[in-house]
């Protein structure tokens, strides 16, 4: 029997060699193969997708499973099976008053509690209240690593406009390169360290949190009252010696990828001010909202999560690049591989069997127009396509550089136009007969000039960069995951694949410290301890 999968294949089969251009015949096209919502726009027509393929694609998400999925992830079940959790980082973003349940006992009241403690902590350190040892907090340094650094440090970067309060800086890597360069700069009595771990046991953010304290209690006298804890492991931070006053908790079912909504995005919070934090969390809600209830023809995420399927699934391309055209999104490729290869770079389905189809693609990426004067040579000329997702704003926040902003967009519109039109071979052999070369020669370089072309992009453009639209933005890549994780049958909110590596280090501690010899340790890394040791 034809599978759905098999159905998509086959489609595909039949277009393979058809240029994305010529879909643009219909001049309806950008039209039917866009979707709005609110301020944003995403436009999907510089694929190949066209009406039967999207169709049977749709098909292939409900076949999966798609709308039992989302409702039991909105409702609260359970569906991190491996880890036996639900999945309710929407909760943290929920407006006020909504009823959202586990088991019968509805999580808002504590969900709202924590946000206005959050407030409440952020608006004194913000106002001056709260008093360091040498008065005014003049600094917050945000230790952490993962989901617990990179939404907070992606969304500080993204929101630099609406900054107002003590400046912050992030620690995330147990190379004491990093603690050492941030602190070097710092007065330790007039900054809050914040320890952001959900688990307050990963070994980088432990090991840089002690640094701190040490650091702090060279001239603070009382160093636990500059730090704040963020974690599910609310008598871990007790017993690093946060009182309880300054930590803020959050529970087991807020993955770590999944958290800046909540306390782990507090240095945010305190860089914005509880508002502009609100009209971020506001930005994601309605995305949820739009998310549970659009039909998937105009439903963004979804929209989105089928493209990524088409090309990594379908067309069978491992990579796809992220292009923001906004330097203040410039972490947020770092932010996504996160977000997205944690959550689905999985080997196995649901039930343990091995996947049939190939898992998430690699994602990786850079801010236009730097990634143009760097790696877009591969794009437009490679042997390999990579599918290429642009983001750009109508509008910047410097309207006195609004020159600036005209040259960006044309850059980005240039390059989706450039992958999918490329330069054919008689283009480029004009090019060198205009500039008198002939021949043999004439020839070598017009070849050298080809572009093929027919390299599919997405564009998500949007009004301006604000909290809002932020919000907006991270929880549609956060349900664009989900959507393709339902499809690929694998649980999308586990991650056992860190695991391995970690186990081997604490092993190996010993070794490097000389305190256990090498034996059992493959030659590799025997030989690359010894010279290590040195
Ligand atoms: O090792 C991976 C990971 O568990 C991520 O999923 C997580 O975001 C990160 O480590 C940090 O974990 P924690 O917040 O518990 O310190």
């Amino acid at each position: 029997m034809m599978t759905m999968w098999d159905e998509l294949h086959a489609l595909q089969s039949g277009v393979a060699d058809r240029r994305i251009q010529t879909l643009f015949d219909d001049p309806a096209r950008f039209y039917a193969f866009s979707a709005r919502f609110d301020g944003m726009l995403l436009d999907y027509s510089k694929t190949n997708i066209d009406d039967a393929i999207r169709a049977a694609l749709i098909a292939l998400a409900e076949a999966a499973g798609l709308p039992e999925a989302r409702a039991a992830m909105f409702g609260g079940e359970r569906i991190n099976r491996t880890e036996g959790r639900a999945v309710l980082h929407t909760a943290l973003r929920a407006p006020a008053g909504s009823v959202i349940e586990i088991g019968g006992e509805n999580v808002m009241p504590e969900v709202e509690e924590t946000r206005a403690r959050m407030a409440r902590f952020a608006t004194t350190l913000r106002s001056g209240a709260f008093k360091a040892q040498g008065g005014r907090v003049t600094d917050v340094v945000n230790i952490g690593i993962g989901g617990s650094d990179l939404g907070p440090a992606m969304a500080v970067a993204a929101l630099a406009p609406y900054h107002d309060g003590p400046r912050c800086h992030f620690v995330s890597n147990v190379d004491g390169a990093h603690i050492h360069d941030t602190l070097a700069g710092l007065n330790p009595e007039t900054t809050v360290v914040i320890v952001a771990s959900k688990t307050f046991a990963t070994v980088e953010t432990m090991t840089n949190a002690a640094t701190a304290r040490d650091w702090m209690a060279a001239s603070v006298a009382d160093p636990g009252a500059q730090f704040v804890a963020l974690s599910s492991a609310e008598d871990r931070a007790a017993e690093f010696g946060i009182a309880p006053e300054r930590v803020f908790g959050f529970a087991d079912w807020v993955g770590g990828r999944y958290s800046v909504w909540g306390p782990i995005g507090l240095s945010l919070m305190i860089a914005i001010g509880p508002d502009e934090f609100s009209a971020f969390l506001d930005g994601a809600a309605a995305m949820d909202a739009h998310f549970r209830d659009a039909p998937p023809e105009e439903n963004l995420p979804v929209l989105l999560a089928l493209t990524g399927i088409w090309h990594r699934q379908i067309c069978g391309y491992p990579s796809r690049a992220v292009l923001p055209y906004d330097q203040r999104l410039a972490l947020l490729p770092a932010y996504l591989q996160q977000l997205e290869m944690e959550s689905n770079g999985k080997r196995v389905a649901m039930d343990g069997a091995d996947l049939t189809r190939p898992s998430g693609p690699i994602v990786w990426g850079a801010p236009g127009t730097n990634g143009q004067h760097a790696f877009y040579q591969l794009l437009h000329q490679g042997t390999d396509i990579v599918p290429c997702e642009f983001m750009i704003a109508a509008e910047g926040h410097e309207p006195s550089l609004a020159h600036h902003h005209a040259l960006l967009v044309a850059n980005c519109l240039a390059q989706s136009e450039a992958l999918m039109k490329g330069r054919p071979l008689e283009s480029a052999r004009a090019i060198m007969a205009a500039k008198g070369v002939h021949g043999d020669e004439a020839e070598i370089q017009a070849r050298h000039r080809v572009f093929p072309g027919n390299r599919p992009s997405t564009t998500l453009a949007y009004d301006r960069l604000t909290p809002r639209r932020l919000g907006q933005i991270i929880a549609l890549y956060e349900h664009r995951v989900f959507v393709e994780g339902v499809i690929l049958g694998i649980n999308s909110f586990d991650q056992w694949g860190v695991e391995l590596g970690k186990e081997l280090a604490t092993a190996l501690g010993p070794v490097l410290s000389g305190d256990e010899d090498a034996e059992g340790k493959d030659g590799s890394t025997a030989g690359l301890v010894t010279f290590l040791r040195r």
